[in-house]
This record gives C-alpha cells, sequence and structure tokens, in this order.
C-alpha cells in the first residue's frame, strides 16, 4: 500500500517537532527513517497512523486523502502501527494478547497464524506476556500486527535492546512481511540492517528531510553524521 506524505508539518503543543516533510512508501516496499534521537522519527510514525494530527501538510494511502483519519480508521483501512516499547499486554497470556487482536470468530486461526511466524509462540500461549524475555515479548507484538494482515506497517525501534540472534530472526520476519506484498516504514537504531533491508531510505534531522534515496547512494560516513547531529 502506498503512503504519501506531502508537506508535513506536526508538534506539540506550540512546538513544531516536524517541518516541510515529503516522504513516500511505495507499495511492497520497505523504506527506513534513519535519524539522531530526538530528530522526530516516532512523531512522523505518530502522524503516519493518526495518533497525533498534523498541523499543516496532507496524508494520502493509496491516492486517497486520508488526512484527520483516527488511528481506528486507519487500521482498517490496512495500516498497523507497532509503537516504541513492546506493545503487548503484560499481564495477559500470550494467547490473550493474539485473541484481542483478530477478529471474533477466527482467534484460532489468529494464533496459527501468529505461531507459524514465531513458533516460540507456541510454546509459550499460556504464559503471561510480561514474564517473557524481551525478544520474546517483540516477537508477540510484531505477531500481534500480522495476524491484522496489514498492508503498511510502521515499525518503530523494533529491535532495540535485543540480542544479535533476535535481530536476525526479526529482520528475516520483516522481508517475509514485505515479500508477501506488505510495506513498511522501518524506524531503526541499527543503521547497517535497516539499509540491507531497506529499498528506500530517509534521514531525518531535527524534524527535515536532509537526504531521501537508495541506500546504495549512502555511506555509513553520511549516516553517522546524521546521527551525531552535524548534518550532510
Ligand atoms: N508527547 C510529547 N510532548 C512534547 N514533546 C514531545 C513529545 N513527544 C516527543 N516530543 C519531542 O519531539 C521531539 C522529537 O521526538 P521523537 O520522539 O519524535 O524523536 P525520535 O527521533 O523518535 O527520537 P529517539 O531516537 O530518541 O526515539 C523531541 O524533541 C521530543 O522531546
Ligand atoms: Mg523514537
Amino acid at each position: 500500500m502506498t503512503l504519501v506524505l506531502e508537506n508535513l508539518a506536526a508538534g506539540y503543543g506550540g512546538t513544531t517537532v516536524l517541518r516541510g516533510i515529503n516522504l513516500v512508501v511505495p507499495p511492497s516496499s520497505v523504506v527506513a527513517l534513519l535519524g539522531a534521537n530526538g530528530a522526530g522519527k516516532t512523531t512522523l510514525l505518530r502522524v503516519a497512523s493518526g495518533l497525533l494530527k498534523p498541523s499543516a501538510g496532507r496524508i494520502h494511502l493509496e491516492g486517497r486523502d486520508v488526512t484527520g483519519s483516527s488511528p481506528h480508521q486507519l487500521v482498517r483501512r490496512g495500516v498497523c502501527h507497532v509503537p516504541e516499547g513492546r506493545g503487548v499486554f503484560p499481564s495477559l497470556t500470550v494467547r490473550e494478547n493474539l485473541v484481542l487482536q483478530s477478529v471474533a470468530g477466527n482467534e484460532s486461526d489468529a494464533i496459527a497464524r501468529a505461531v507459524s511466524a514465531f513458533p516460540r509462540l507456541g510454546e509459550r500461549l499460556s504464559q503471561l506476556a510480561g514474564t517473557m524475555s524481551g525478544g520474546e515479548q517483540q516477537m508477540l507484538a510484531l505477531a500481534r500486527a500480522y495476524i491484522q494482515s496489514p498492508r503498511l506497517i510502521l515499525l518503530d525501534e523494533v529491535s532495540m535492546g535485543l540480542a544479535p540472534k533476535i535481530v536476525d530472526e526479526i529482520f528475516e520476519f520483516l522481508a517475509m512481511l514485505a515479500q508477501s506484498g506488505a510495506s513498511l516504514l522501518l524506524v531503526e537504531q541499527y543503521v547497517t540492517r535497516a539499509l540491507e533491508v531497506a529499498d528506500f531510505v530517509y534521514l531525518i534531522n531535527r524534524g527535515e528531510i536532509a537526504f531521501a534515496g537508495e541506500p546504495s547512494e549512502l555511506d555509513a560516513a553520511d549516516v553517522f553524521k546524521a546521527y551525531v547531529g552535524v548534518g550532510l
């Protein structure tokens, strides 16, 4: 599904965080959004999922203007947001977390789909989500997104704080999602991995797009400069 952000601005209270943002997520592609802490990556994903209303600009999904739509309306259009931190209910079991995300009557299909993506979850259906390891909780968060069959997935630092082996597993899953036709907008701290999986990359610096192009056009030094806030 195509997402287009056009000349977008957004912020909190009187503070503008994002300015003049033009960004395109083409169909069935992975777009990486990289930038320093506080650059506005999470804010951009919150605008794209309807959690935060833009103060200027337009949001288009599949050519339709959806500016001002609620998160719920965007979920119904196939947009799914995996937020920073882990989007699971810690005091519910793994099964309950999955059932909450499923359509009534389709609970067992949803669980089967989640377990097919992450077999480890199948062994832990009765475990309270909050007692699982960080990696397992992130798998559950991704599985909850996956069972909605989303067409556009907004991912906010899903590999944060996880062991390299689990990060590998998560990136394999993301590649599979993209191959299955979903579009991904990926905020990542692991720059190299993000550039490996991405078709397009945007660097954001203090709320403005500093670079847009293909990963092959970037070198690690440019990204590093963006990360330490020196600019390109
Ligand atoms: N709820 C809020 N109220 C006020 N200011 C906020 C709020 N959320 C974020 N900000 C500010 O907006 C700016 C951008 O924050 P954002 O969380 O989008 O950055 P980020 O690029 O995701 O950073 P990080 O890499 O640390 O996650 C920061 O200056 C932050 O302090
Ligand atoms: Mg963030």
